[in-house]
């Protein structure tokens, strides 16, 4: 019997291995189906790297718009009665053409290669205090805890103009907005507590936006604050939707990457030892953590026309789901899926999404995990699980919640 339902169940989604043994069993033997559920608004279910490859590059064909994620009926009815959208924001992932490309064009050049490099002194510089506080702590950690989630938040939160000290009231947030199923980070799975973290953001990135205009810097808060389109600011949902999709989208997938990254290490000891004794292949190992992660779940499109995959029909008007987890691990695309590899060809993986929409901070996010790593790597002398790894209950961006380590430094 299909266990389809399963997909909406944060506790079996959220764990790297029954989730894997979920997709697994539907790629092989329903790689189109259809998920009923009474609190969901129906959907239909892709899980092979080709037709979820397919989709994203089809950008008229399956639209983002009305919905983009698994959110429950009473979520999206709520944000469409505030906000007239189900998704409730109208960030660049809920936008269609012409204005996702206007709004991409926004940030386009400051997101590219080459600027990004640019920040490598400041990220290593954040790098370096991270590993030296993993040091500092004398020998055991939670990894997860006191490093992985702190440090892309320090990064992302650098470039969005949000000082340290406001931090931890920015990662609450995140996982408020993200975590929204996990009862340690939710706060309250209402459509009203969801409602009040959406406005949160919004008084915050408010101040953010007033000082950028006043004192504009070279920063990416400066790019949003004072940017226009056919010669106006931009609107404010707009404007505090681009902040937010920047703050949650740029902080959690990075630090589920570099917590899943450590796991991946662990499970891998060749792999281990292979990046220890070179840490230059970090790069090439932070492409590898973000194919076996792929923090982001899913995405959702909705069909402008009839489509036909494997002999089903998904009609216009219908939504469907994009599992990249399942894309990433699909043998048919990728050789040898479930071994972790850091010195693999990564060009084909799916963890950025592809197409019009593909992730705009793809670069930053391989730079961040790189640098973290060829700094660890370059110090660390032994490293092993000292507990249970801990996952957040979550269907959309999923990571590790607990990482005990024990180790040490050379
Ligand atoms: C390992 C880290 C990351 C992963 C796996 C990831 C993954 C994704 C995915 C799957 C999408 C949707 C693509 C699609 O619909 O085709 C996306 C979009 C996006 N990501 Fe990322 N992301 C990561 C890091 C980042 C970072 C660091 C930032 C920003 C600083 C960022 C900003 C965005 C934005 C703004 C979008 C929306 C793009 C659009 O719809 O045009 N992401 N990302």
């Amino acid at each position: 019997m299909s266990r389809i339902q399963d997909l909406v169940d944060p506790t079996i989604m959220g764990d790297e291995t029954t989730m894997h043994a979920l997709l697994t069993e539907l790629r092989d033997n329903e790689p189109v189906s259809y998920l009923e559920h009474p609190d969901y608004r129906p959907f239909w279910v892709l899980t092979r790297h080709e037709d979820i490859k397919y989709v994203s590059q089809k950008n008229d064909l399956f639209i983002n718009n009305p919905r983009t994620v698994i959110v429950p009926i009473a979520f999206e009815d709520m944000l469409f009665e505030q906000f007239g959208t189900r998704n409730g924001l109208e960030t660049l992932i809920h936008m269609d053409n012409p204005k996702h490309r206007k709004m991409r064009e926004v940030t386009r050049e400051w997101f590219k290669p080459g600027p990004i490099n640019k920040l490598t002194p400041m990220v290593e510089e954040i790098a370096r205090e991270f590993v030296d506080k993993m040091e500092a702590m004398g020998g055991e950690c939670d990894f997860v805890k006191d490093i992985a989630l702190l440090y892309p938040l320090r990064v992302i939160m650098k470039i969005l103009g949000v000082v340290p000290e406001e931090e931890p009231m920015m990662l609450k947030l995140t996982q408020e907005l993200f975590g929204s199923q996990d009862p340690d980070q939710s706060r309250g799975d209402t459509g009203e507590a969801g409602m009040g973290v959406i406005l949160d953001f919004f008084a915050y990135f408010r101040e953010v936006v007033e000082d950028r205009r006043r004192n504009p810097t070279d920063d990416l808060a400066t790019v949003l604050a004072n940017a226009k389109v056919d010669g106006e600011y931009l609107e404010e949902l707009d404007l505090m939707s681009y902040f937010i999709i920047t703050a949650t989208a740029g902080h959690d997938t990075t630090s589920a990457t570099t917590g899943g990254g450590m796991k991946a290490l662990l499970d891998f000891p060749d792999q281990m030892r292979k990046l220890t004794g070179n840490p230059d292949l970090a790069t090439s190992a932070a492409r590898e953590m973000i194919r076996w992660v792929s923090p982001v779940r899913h995405m959702m499109r909705t069909a402008t026309e009839d489509a036909e995959f494997h002999g089903k029909t998904i009609k216009a008007g219908e939504s469907l789901v994009m599992w990249y987890p399942s894309a990433n691990r699909d043998e048919r695309a990728i050789d040898n899926p479930n071994v972790f590899d850091i010195e693999r060809d990564n060009r084909n993986q799916l963890a950025f999404g592809y197409g019009g929409h593909m992730c705009l901070g793809q670069h930053l996010a391989v730079l961040e995990v790189a640098i973290f790593y060829k700094e660890l790597m370059s110090r660390l002398a032994s490293i092993e699980l000292a507990g249970e790894p801990k996952w957040v209950e979550a269907v959309f961006v999923g990571g590790l919640k607990s990482l005990p380590v024990r180790y040490t430094f050379r």
